[in-house]
């Protein structure tokens, strides 16, 4: 069994992104403990959630309890599989019903009655307890290093426009159409979603309507080491005429939500149709679009009458004027 610690700011985009790569790699999730899922899944489930976006580490769970004195009974029996030295660290979830305070030096002690050794300031394995409805303890794997997406904000690009997602929020768009070996962004912007496409093994495919946008994120994309990429100048509204022939396996894109200059002239409801239809001819039968719009377009509606399937939606609050959701469509 293991479980899986996703991040608190967008709960249900972040379940949902662990979902969708357990379903490209026969694993699913079991239970929920608030930030915490559990999860059945075989060992080539590992490289699909090395992908996460939304998760703050993964682990192997070993054991679940309802009080402190019942998780430290089963701990004596596990066989922790710990290489070298360890430490206990302890993750009080919002939710979290029981009194842990001395829950790490408690649980430090029965592993350490194993004749393993505890070091507090480099360990070789950590083991985690959480506390939320129940209590929870196993073996962390891997730990998303925040400092790891921060490095690809948009600020730290050689080509910088202050339009783009989050890292964390362009990857789970990637995972939440769950590609397995391409994508096309046709408004790509400075490419912040291409770029956590490429860094996962994708081919990408990108679109913009402004030159330096196509020059600025063929940059971007270098940058990072992202090499198996095609970038077109062009309209997001004519893929069919810029790919002749092609359908896409998947589609992840943030289209401009505000000015008239981000919208290349046009008026912006109009452009998000036109896109929509655009999209849904060059998307294969049974792909998949991950999309934001703003809170004030009714994107279920307006995608459903262009034929795509809603399988999900979840709401962003950005700013004072600006709240908007991420959409997930199926053809
Ligand atoms: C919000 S930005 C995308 C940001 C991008 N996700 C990033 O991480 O950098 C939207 C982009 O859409 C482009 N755009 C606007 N109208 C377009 C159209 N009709 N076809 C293609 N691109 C268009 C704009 O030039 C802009 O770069």
């Amino acid at each position: 069994m293991l479980y899986v610690e996703i991040l608190g700011n967008m709960p249900e985009m972040a379940g949902d992104e662990v979902k969708a790569m357990l379903e490209l790699s026969c694993g699913k999730v079991i239970g929920r403990d608030y930030l915490l899922l559990r999860v059945e899944a075989p060992r080539k489930s590992f490289p699909y959630l090395d992908r996460l976006g939304l998760a703050h580490e993964y682990g192997e769970l070993l054991v679940e309890a309802d009080s402190v004195e019942e998780l430290l009974e089963k701990a004596k029996d596990v066989e922790w599989p710990i290489a070298g030295t360890f430490k206990v660290d302890t993750e009080t979830m919002a939710n979290c019903r029981h009194n842990v305070l001395d829950l790490p030096r408690k649980l430090g002690a029965v592993i350490h009655a194993q004749g393993f050794r505890v070091n507090l300031s480099k360990p070789d394995t950590v083991v985690r307890a959480y506390c939320g409805e129940r209590l929870y303890a196993g073996i962390r794997l891997h730990y998303f290093d925040p400092k790891d997406f921060e490095r690809r904000k948009a600020h730290h690009r050689p080509f910088f426009r202050p339009i783009s997602l989050h890292p964390r929020i362009s990857r789970a768009m990637v995972n939440l159409t769950k590609a397995r070996k391409e994508l096309l962004d046709p408004m790509m912007g400075a490419g912040g979603i291409l770029i956590e496409a490429g860094l996962l093994g994708l081919r990408v495919y990108g679109v913009d309507i402004k030159p330096e946008m196509v020059e600025g994120a063929r940059r971007n994309l270098l940058h990072y080491g992202v090499r198996d990429f095609v970038l077109r100048l062009g309209d997001a509204t004519r893929l069919g005429e810029l790919f002749p022939g092609k359908k896409f396996e998947a589609v992840a894109t943030d289209p401009p939500y505000g000015t008239a200059a981000s919208l290349a002239g046009r008026k912006r409801e109009e452009l998000y149709r036109r896109v929509l239809e655009s999209i849904y001819e060059v998307l294969e039968e049974g792909g998949r679009l991950a999309i934001a719009f703003p809170a004030s377009f009714d994107g279920v509606s307006e995608a459903e009458r262009v034929g795509f399937r809603f399988v999900s939606k979840y709401y962003q609050r950005v700013h004072k004027s600006l709240d908007r959701y991420f959409y997930v469509f199926e053809k």
